[in-house]
Formats: C-alpha cells, sequence, structure tokens
C-alpha cells in the first residue's frame, strides 16, 4: 500500500467531513469510520498511522455517551480526542486546528504526507484485484460521472474480469449513450452489454402524467432490465457500484439520521446476490473527478453537470411522447453547444430545457404554426437544498433561442425560467 491513513471515529460529530478533508489536505490520506468499529476491524484497514476520536453534540445516543473500544485507547496506534462542544479543546479557527493536526500527524504519528489520486488508485486496484481474486465483476455503467469512474478504476484493476452493462432507456441526453459505447465499449475494449432498452421504457410509460408515478416506473424497469442481463451472464459473484462518500451520508451514519436512503443499483432480488464492489465510497465528488481524469476519462465525461436519474423524463413534462422527448433532447444539446460557446459551461451549476405539454400559436415561414413552447432554466446552487438563477447575457438568450425555434421541429416558441428555488424546484417534475 502506498499511502498511510489517519482513521476518524465518528463520536457524534457534524464535522467528520471537515475534519477528513483538512487532514487530506495536509497530504494524508482519511477514512471515516463508526465509532463501534472493534480493534479487531481496525487492524485490517491498510497503513493506519493515528486515530482522531471526533465528538461533538451528537455523542450521547438514547441518553448513553457513545465511546470507541478500550483496545483502541490501549493499542499502539496514537489517539487525538477532539471534541467540537469545546472550543478550547478544538478551536475554530482553521489555522489552528491545522497546527494541532499537523503536529499529531506527522510529530506523534509519524505519518508521511503521501496522499494523492495516483497513490489512491494504485491503492484501490491492490485492495479490488485482493477482494475479487479470479473472479467476475459486474456494473451497471449509466454514463455518469461515478459508474465511468469505478468502471475506468476496475478496468485497470481486473480487465476483462469485469462487464458492465448500459441500460439505453430513451431518456439520456443527446449523445450519451454513443460516448459509452465509443469510450468503453471500442477505446477501453470493455465487456460492454448494450442494452437498447428504448421501445420497453417508453411503452411503459404511455400515457403517464403524474411525475413520482414515472419516477417509479423509470426505477422499477431499470432494476428489472438490469436483473434480466445479471441473470443472462452467469458466473458472477460481485457487483461494483458508483457510491461515493456523500451517498453514504446521506443514507445516514450511526449518530445522524438518513436525509433520504440511497441506491445506486437497489432493489435486486434477493436470489441475486452479490458482494459488492465500491472503490470510491471514501471519496468526495471533485476527488472522483480528478480519479477520473487520472484514469484517462474525458474531459466531458468527467466534469458533466449533474443529472437526474429518471433522466429527460422529467424534462418531458406531463406524459411522455416522442416528438417531444426529442424536442427536450435537441433543445437541452444546444443549449449546452451555446454555453460552451459563450464560456458558461464551466460556470453553471446546472442548466437543461423542459418542455411542457401544450401548445400555443405562432408564425413560422409565414404561416400560422401550432407548436410546443421549450423552457430554458439554469441556476446556481451549493447543496441543490436552494438555488438562484443564473443572469445570462441576453445576446446569449437570443442566440439560443433563433436556434431552438428553427432547428427543433415542433417548437416555436422559448421561455426562460426566472425562478428561484423556492419557490420553484430546480427541475420542473
Ligand atoms: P430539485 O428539482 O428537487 O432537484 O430542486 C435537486 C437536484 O436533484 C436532481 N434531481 C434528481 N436526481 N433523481 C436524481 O438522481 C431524481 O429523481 C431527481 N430529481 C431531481 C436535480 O437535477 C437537481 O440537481
Amino acid at each position: 500500500m502506498k499511502q498511510d491513513m489517519i482513521v476518524v471515529l465518528d463520536l457524534g460529530s457534524s464535522e467528520n467531513t471537515t475534519i477528513a478533508r483538512e487532514i487530506r489536505a495536509l497530504g494524508v490520506y482519511s477514512e471515516i469510520h463508526p465509532h463501534d468499529i472493534s480493534a479487531a476491524e481496525l487492524a485490517k484497514l491498510p497503513n493506519v498511522k493515528g486515530i482522531i476520536l471526533n465528538g461533538g453534540a451528537n455523542r450521547v445516543v438514547n441518553g448513553v455517551e457513545i465511546d470507541v473500544a478500550a483496545e483502541i485507547y490501549e493499542g499502539d496506534i496514537p489517539v487525538l480526542a477532539v471534541d467540537h462542544q469545546d472550543t478550547l479543546a478544538w478551536p475554530e479557527d482553521p489555522e489552528d486546528r491545522k497546527t494541532i493536526l499537523e503536529d499529531f500527524l506527522f510529530r506523534d504519528c509519524g505519518a508521511e504526507a503521501n496522499w494523492t489520486i495516483e497513490n489512491f488508485i494504485a491503492d484501490q486496484v491492490e485492495l479490488v484485484r485482493r477482494q475479487v481474486g479470479d473472479r467476475k465483476v459486474l456494473l451497471a455503467l449509466s454514463g455518469g460521472v461515478d459508474s465511468s469512474v469505478v468502471a475506468a478504476l476496475l478496468i485497470k484493476a481486473i480487465g476483462d474480469q469485469l462487464t458492465c452493462v448500459h441500460v439505453n432507456h430513451g431518456l439520456l441526453r443527446k449523445g450519451e449513450p454513443e460516448q459509452v459505447i465509443n469510450v468503453f465499449g471500442k477505446e477501453l475494449k470493455t465487456n460492454l452489454v448494450y442494452v437498447d432498452a428504448v421501445d420497453r421504457f417508453l411503452g411503459k410509460l404511455e400515457g403517464v402524467a403524474d411525475p413520482e408515478q414515472k419516477r417509479k416506473i423509470i426505477g422499477s424497469e431499470f432494476i428489472r432490465v438490469f436483473e434480466e442481463e445479471a441473470r443472462k451472464l452467469a458466473g458472477i459473484d460481485f457487483l461494483a457500484q458508483g457510491t461515493i462518500y456523500p451517498d453514504i451520508i446521506e443514507s445516514g451514519t450511526k449518530t445522524v439520521a438518513a436525509v433520504k436512503s440511497h441506491h445506486n443499483v437497489g432493489g435486486l432480488p434477493d436470489d441475486l446476490q452479490f458482494e459488492l464492489v465500491e472503490p470510491l465510497k471514501m471519496l468526495f465528488k471533485d476527488e472522483v473527478r480528478e480519479a477520473g481524469v487520472a484514469l484517462g476519462l474525458p474531459h466531458n465525461m468527467v466534469y458533466r453537470q449533474p443529472f437526474p436519474g429518471p433522466g429527460l423524463g422529467v424534462r418531458c413534462l406531463g406524459a411522455i411522447t416522442r416528438d417531444r422527448l426529442e424536442a427536450v433532447r435537441e433543445s437541452d444539446a444546444i443549449l449546452r453547444e451555446e454555453f460552451d460557446n459563450a464560456g458558461l459551461a464551466g460556470k453553471v451549476w446546472q442548466y437543461f430545457t423542459a418542455i411542457p405539454d401544450f401548445k400555443s400559436v405562432g408564425v413560422k415561414n409565414n404561416a400560422r404554426s401550432f407548436e410546443w413552447p421549450v423552457i430554458l432554466r439554469a441556476v446556481n446552487t451549493v447543496d441543490a437544498m436552494t438555488a438562484s438563477v443564473e443572469e445570462i447575457p441576453y445576446a446569449v438568450l437570443a442566440k439560443i433561442t433563433a436556434r431552438i425555434t428553427s432547428e427543433v421541429a415542433g417548437v416555436n416558441r422559448v421561455l426562460y425560467d426566472l425562478t428561484p428555488k423556492p419557490s420553484g424546484t430546480i427541475e420542473w417534475e
């Protein structure tokens, strides 16, 4: 193993990720683990040089103050107890904290500042090889950032012991299925099963106008298609997932209740039992992107904006029809292209188009038209809980409008959504 590690044990602090990131910023890899980890489990973690007991407001659980096992205090690994309730023991000033952490890491623990994304990848490659041996791994490859980076890492670790399944449900952005096939199937020569499930999904969604119902159908149909493919591929023992650290936090820790349950590929039937391979589960999003670049994935795959699981399905408002679905896909591609041209692409957090299910009167080519409008949305946010609207230069809006109304079939108007969140949500459904 190439990297030293500092383990942060969660004793009810809301600052676990802050301290883990502060340690990584000093060049030492750190992982967060629950307070009730046993000394034996701890001994299995590679290269642990020090332990931080990270106490805080949630230290009392069901009326009892939680603590780590006595052997952990008595072991050979240096321990630093931090209490976020007590500002003398743990100062609020980041510079003071940095001094305390530096003393602990480099003087008390003798850790080396050897955390780099390249070392992380090398260590994960080694760990995946140890876990998997000569057996086989399956991955649902959506083409999103997390699953793409997992795929690239596993190709490096286990090559053709990996099989990727890409389900095209017809609700992806323009060019996405093609990019998955090119990058993974052709360039990286992965075992890639491409499933064209477009008709199947659109058939199931026909006439369904309720947004939650649409989401449910897309989610459950996805699992069904993936399950069918998994059954066809005999002899697979492992399921890889693009779980990243924020997913684990949102699912709740032993001291913090769940924000929402998280499933990357949840809900597979009980008789399909896989052991999980989750090599990114200790990384934050920016580190996942860094790993993707280091593994040689294309920049636009690694730096893509967030995209909802149900895809364009929640942007083709009301009951999905093929003509409007194509219109939303084409207009989204134009919006993205013009944001690139205007230098807005890396600056705006999320931008997309939506298409409502009503028409309006217009004139096109000297004749009356009766066609759909397209709605543009561009927002900035830190945590997606609230969002503000980007002030797009008028000339850019005018160019996008001219292109959409002339290039996209069935569209005669373009609207810009000026609503922050709240009162709107980012998506329309
Ligand atoms: P809202 O619309 O709730 O969106 O303001 C917040 C963020 O979440 C994304 N989003 C989803 N992501 N499945 C997802 O994986 C979904 O069903 C879903 N709905 C919204 C949305 O794009 C935005 O980034």
